[in-house]
């Protein structure tokens, strides 16, 4: 159905705001090479009024701040006080700092916690050959990942100053969509009290973080991690927010959607890519030959580059996030007209696009062989070898084939780890159909931090424990969940229970 979507740009209207939609393809990469004459200012304020709790005082910061994200300011702001200049600062700062050695140490950190605690759980007794049963996959990574990611990103300190955050962060996204749909408080109090709840988390651990850091005791170099801020991106985003004039509310809330951005697409996507693992037959066996390699012996870590370079998890990750991400882009236009894609568009205009459809283009996937017809592998099923081009497999790779004859030609015999060994990662030609990470210059500045995460978190996860579906054929009825969409990756509609026990 989606090979009819529309090839032309299209006008939404939600509530009183219009947008431009553009359809995957061509035109959403020519948007993003437009990004010089295109700014996400809108979207931004309009995310952290609605969705961040921020107050019209702090929304008056990033509102007045029309200087650009790039080192020279835009012209007519030349002038305008360098540490009000919010969009620049975060944009360098987000970048530099969740890559290069900073990644890595935040990687280390997550990957260290969550090994420590998938150890320590009580949710799995330590001895015997017993399965305990679990009720929902989904739940336990909520509860674990978040708290290692979140470790990583700010410290020990915020979980164990607000005992229930990680309760009141996950019922806060449940109900983001409640929130960016300006439903009134009167309506929904509840939900409103609980984000409430959870942004004063956030300023009850600044408040002990700035209290408690010494800044006299750094020497040369800012710690890469320390346990009272974390990692060295968040206190630099504390105390530039600071600078440029933020309320202690308004540090707060930048912080609940700095967070939010960490985990609420990672660990969907991971409980998609560990469904598909467990659910369909000889696949964790594969997953598991290109695992253990890249364990570290003894150190209980992973040589994480030899780990994100392995051709099937890799394949898995991206098929993950083109099965579940329907984010949704926006740029506004920062010039009187721009062209884009042969089409005009003028200063006022937002322009919107989404993954999701185009990671549903029945034209343009390949979905392998058709036997009974039906596609083998259709763009709304995970298939885990979408991404991976086998040397001798005409009929691999991830775009569709003009000639079908090689399609009805293939033998459709199961892959093995040895033709893994094989195989190589293919996005090249992807781009415009495929883009879970927005682009241009506006790109997510999380997506390395996600990759490893995501793939570590299987792979520590396959260390620690055996693992099946207490229920394979339920589990294929479970379906992304549309009442996220299009906020970012959708979680499973409905409880996947699972039995697991400790590896020896
Ligand atoms: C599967 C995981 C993820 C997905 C699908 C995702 C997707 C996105 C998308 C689509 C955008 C907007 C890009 C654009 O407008 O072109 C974005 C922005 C952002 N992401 Fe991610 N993201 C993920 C993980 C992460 C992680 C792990 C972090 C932090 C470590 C992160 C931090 C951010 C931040 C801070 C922004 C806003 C950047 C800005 O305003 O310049 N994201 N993300």
């Amino acid at each position: 159905m989606l090979s009819l979507f529309p090839a032309s740009p299209f006008r939404l209207f939600v509530g009183p705001q219009k947008f431009t939609f553009l359809p995957h393809g061509d035109l959403v990469l020519a948007m993003f090479r437009s990004s010089r004459d295109l700014t996400a200012k809108p979207l931004t304020i309009t995310t952290l009024r609605d969705a961040f709790a921020m107050r019209p005082a702090d929304l008056d910061v990033f509102l007045r701040d029309d200087s650009g994200i790039h080192t020279k300011p835009l012209p007519g702001f030349e002038s305008f006080p360098p540490p009000h200049r919010v969009f620049f600062t975060q944009h360098r700062d987000l970048h530099a700092l969740l890559s290069g050695t900073a990644l890595d140490v935040m990687t280390a950190r997550f990957v260290a916690h969550y090994s420590a605690q998938l150890r320590a759980t009580p949710t799995i007794p330590p001895q015997g050959d017993s399965w305990t049963v679990l009720p929902d996959l989904y739940a336990f990574l909520r509860q674990e990942m978040f708290t290692a990611a979140t470790t990583a990103l700010c410290g020990p300190h915020l979980l164990r100053l607000s005992p229930s955050f990680t309760r009141d962060f996950w019922t806060y996204d449940k109900d983001l969509m409640l929130f960016m749909r300006r439903t009134p408080r009167f309506l929904a109090r509840s939900a409103y009290a609980n984000r409430d709840r959870v942004v004063d988390a956030f300023a009850r651990w600044h408040e002990h973080a700035a209290a408690h850091f010494d800044a006299s005791k750094l020497g040369d170099a800012e710690p890469e991690w320390e346990p009272l801020w974390g990692a060295r991106l968040t206190r630099a985003r504390v105390l530039m927010f600071e600078g440029a004039g933020l309320s202690p509310h308004g540090r707060a809330s930048q912080d609940l959607g700095m967070l939010w951005a960490t985990n609420a697409n990672v660990i969907p996507s991971t409980m998609w890519a560990l469904v598909e693992v467990y659910r369909t037959p000889g696949l964790e066996a594969r997953v598991r030959a290109e695992v253990e390699g890249c364990w570290d012996e003894g150190e209980g870590g992973f040589d994480i580059a030899r780990l994100c370079a392995q051709p099937l998890l890799t394949s898995i990750y991206h098929e993950a996030l083109r099965y579940s991400v329907g984010v949704t882009p926006a740029r506004n236009i920062l010039v009187p007209e721009v062209e884009i894609g042969g089409w005009r568009f003028e200063r006022g205009q937002t322009l919107m696009c989404n993954p999701w459809f185009g990671g549903r283009d029945t034209s343009f996937w390949n979905v392998g062989r058709v036997v009974g017809g039906r596609p083998e592998h259709p763009v709304d099923e995970f298939w885990a070898e979408r991404f991976l081009e086998y040397p001798d497999d005409p009929a691999s790779g991830p775009v569709r084939k003009p000639d079908e004859s090689i399609y009805q030609k293939a033998s459709g015999k199961p892959k093995t780890v040895e033709d893994d060994r094989t195989a190589k990662v293919v996005t090249a030609g992807t781009a415009g159909h495929f883009f879970p990470y927005g682009g241009g210059t506006k790109i997510c500045p999380g997506r390395f931090f996600a990759k490893q995460e995501l793939m570590a978190a299987i792979a520590v996860l396959m260390r620690e424990f055996d693992v099946e579906l207490a229920d394979v054929e339920a589990s294929r009825k479970t379906k992304p969940d549309m009442k996220y969409f299009p906020a970012g990756s959708l979680p499973p509609d409905r409880a996947v229970p699972v039995r697991m026990r400790r590896r020896r």
